[in-house]
């Protein structure tokens, strides 16, 4: 079966600078894939070549069996790739539905975009409590779950996260994690970047090592968790 997401040879320069050269990573529908690696590694910048934030300048994207590389941002979400931005990016002064509302403003049928929302109810009940809340009044995990949530407005096939648990508590920690596995059980495909690698690799299908804008180590996510080097290197020893 041919990958949803396969990256190929990817290479990015910012400016003059190169920080990914020949990247190699492939996504099948269904799995929950994770990057990982130092800081500086590249990890962000993979996803940002996927989703037309950062000029690729060698390589193919191919999702789905078409070629993304370099295509405008903008229309991603229309192509079936949702993207949650490193950060928790929210509307603040918007209320929590407005804020997932915008998640589908291609959407010009209101009554799809009304369901939209209510499914995101169902997955997120928290949010449909605060509802009426503006977004900047929520806490670090329920914006985290409204930038999902919105990334899941337009039924993605593929949701791609930068570092989905970045500064959260370790109970909240523990809900994204829940919420990422839930997802999962429900067939949907994740490309997720996460510094809780130990995490991120028991959830996962497969994962990917990066070092310095080249794969240092591509396997299950079982086999990485139980590689000395991988652990020492990663995982903080152990
Ligand atoms: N917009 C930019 N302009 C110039 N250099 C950049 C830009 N974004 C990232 N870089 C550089 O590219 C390299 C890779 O950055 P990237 O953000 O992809 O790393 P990362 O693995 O996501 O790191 P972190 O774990 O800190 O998020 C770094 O050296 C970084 O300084
Ligand atoms: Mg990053």
């Amino acid at each position: 079966m041919p990958s949803l997401l396969s990256i190929r040879g990817l290479e990015v320069a910012y400016g003059a600078v190169q920080v990914l050269f020949g990247v190699n990573l492939e996504v099948q529908t269904g799995e929950i894939v994770a990057i990982i690696g130092p800081n500086g590694a590249g990890k962000s910048t993979v996803i940002k070549a996927v989703v037309g934030l950062a000029a690729v300048q060698q390589g193919q994207i191919v999702f789905d069996g078409r070629e993304i590389a370099n295509l405008p941002a903008h229309i991603m979400p229309a192509l079936g790739i949702g993207y949650v931005p490193q950060g928790r990016i929210v509307f603040a002064q918007m209320t929590v539905t407005d804020n997932l509302e915008m998640g589908a403003f291609l959407q010009k049928d209101s009554v799809k975009r009304r369901q939209a929302v209510q499914q995101v109810f169902e997955q997120f009940p928290r949010l449909y409590e605060r509802r009426h809340q503006p977004a900047g009044k929520l806490s670090g995990g329920e914006q985290q779950m409204l930038a999902i949530g919105r990334a899941l407005m337009m039924n993605p096939r593929l949701v791609i996260l930068d570092e989905p648990s970045l500064g959260l508590s370790p109970k909240y920690v523990d809900v994204i994690f829940d919420q990422l596995l839930a997802l999962k059980q429900q067939g949907r495909t994740l490309l997720m970047v996460e510094q809780n690698a130990a995490r991120a690799l028991e959830l996962s299908d497969r994962g990917y090592a990066l070092e310095l804008g080249h794969n240092r180590f591509a396997d299950s996510g079982e086999k990485l968790l139980a590689n000395p080097d991988v652990r020492r290197m990663y995982l903080g020893g152990a």
